[in-house]
């Protein structure tokens, strides 16, 4: 088949590598970077460390309001896809780059695959929320994570096109880990050392854009003392500028880091903070605890087994648990084996006998 895969936003072009590289075989791909994300440190510092090959197209959207965004997108997306003329579409996760592709693959009859079904916060303030909710409604065939996301799906009435085949950004980290442990100077870069720091990121926008919550969840992470290492978003940087908040030495700020490094961060910390819905995943296949900065999460297994703890942004929550959370011994798999990529192209390459 013909198909076209769309990437727009950091996580997707980490979820993207394994997926190019089991279909690579018996598929054309044309790869098409929507620009949502455009700085070189969110963008082509993944392309380049992966070796993922140029974008055949760049919509060039940036950044802007979800409706502009959205909407420059889908434009754009319109012209590729009527060129293109593809057999299928794949589409990931549950960003603005995600729902533009799905709204319009579908209103050209074209179908796509969504990588990432199925998962829910059940809060729908969530603009990922409501992305996923529609992607999901339109989709030919839903690729899940997790036993949950299957449940979730068969609650809104979709079942035949579900398929769970595990996590594909365990099988990027899979894959990326020995290089990182090659590749990867950024313990000596920052000089720290393993176990003696812990690691954070911030970047959802009900975090970023409530200067209280910001103010809560930094002020926490200022007072727990600990040398914290936080490579912070782009959104997140804009935020903090606009308070008038001093921070100790110890809460280290630095630019958002490369795939190799972030996974030698995750790998050597003591602890993670984050309201990353990927570096939560991240953390549980390293073994390492985490403390969610947010109220709910989609990734409901990682708490259920005592890996990941909600703390919210209160600033006592944070720091009564800092210290103090002590997942269990057991560690089960609860995504996958990281062969999800593999899965993913099997039941592709039957999609035209369909
Ligand atoms: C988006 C996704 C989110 C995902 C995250 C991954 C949506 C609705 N949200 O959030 O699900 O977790 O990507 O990181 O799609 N900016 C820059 N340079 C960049 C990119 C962004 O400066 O290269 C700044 C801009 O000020 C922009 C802001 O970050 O307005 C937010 O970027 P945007 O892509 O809209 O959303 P994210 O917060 O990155
Ligand atoms: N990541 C990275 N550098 C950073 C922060 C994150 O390489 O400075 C990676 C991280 O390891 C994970 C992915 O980006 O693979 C997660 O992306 P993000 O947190 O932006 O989005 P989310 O997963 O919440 O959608």
């Amino acid at each position: 088949m013909k198909i076209v895969s769309v990437v727009g936003a950091r996580p997707e072009f980490i979820q993207a590598m394994p997926v190019s590289r089991a279909i690579s075989d018996s598929h054309q791909e044309i790869l098409v970077h929507t620009g949502q994300h455009y700085d070189y440190k969110m963008s082509q510092q993944f392309f380049d460390e992966l070796e993922i090959p140029t974008p055949h197209y760049n919509l060039g959207v940036g950044s802007g309001s979800q409706a502009r965004q959205t909407a420059e997108m889908m434009v754009n997306m319109e012209d590729v896809l009527l060129k293109e003329s593809p057999d299928y579409v794949i589409v990931r996760g549950d960003t603005n780059s995600t729902l533009a592709a799905a709204l319009i693959a579908s209103k050209l009859g074209i179908p796509f695959a969504h990588i990432e079904a199925g998962e829910r916060s059940f809060n729908r303030r969530m603009p990922e929320e409501i992305n996923r909710i529609v992607v999901d409604a339109l989709a030919d065939r839903h690729f899940c994570v997790s036993h949950a996301a299957v449940r979730n799906l068969h609650a809104e009435g979709i079942r035949d096109s579900v398929f769970q085949v595990g996590d594909v950004m365990l099988d990027a980290l899979l894959f990326a880990r020995p290089l990182a442990r090659t590749k990867s100077a950024v313990l000596a870069r920052l000089g720290i050392q393993p176990q003696k720091y812990a690691l954070a990121t911030i970047h959802r926008a009900a975090n970023t854009d409530d200067p209280l919550r910001l103010k809560s969840i930094l002020s926490a992470l200022d007072q727990t003392g600990e040398t914290i290492i936080l490579p912070m978003h782009p959104r997140t940087r804009k935020a903090l500028e606009a308070l008038d908040l001093q921070l100790a030495d110890s809460l280290r700020i630095i630019d958002p880091v490369g795939y190799f490094d972030m996974l030698t961060l995750e790998e050597n910390a003591r602890l993670i903070a984050t309201d990353s819905g990927g570096v939560q995943r991240e953390a549980y296949y390293m073994g390492i605890p985490c403390l969610t900065l947010r109220d709910e999460t989609e990734w409901v297994g990682t708490v259920d087994v005592g890996w990941n703890k909600l703390v919210g942004a209160e600033q006592q929550a944070i720091l009564e648990n800092w210290f103090s959370f002590s997942p269990p011994a057991e560690h089960p798999f609860i995504y996958g084996d990281g062969t999800a990529a593999q899965l993913i192209a099997g039941i592709l390459n039957n999609v035209p006998n369909d």
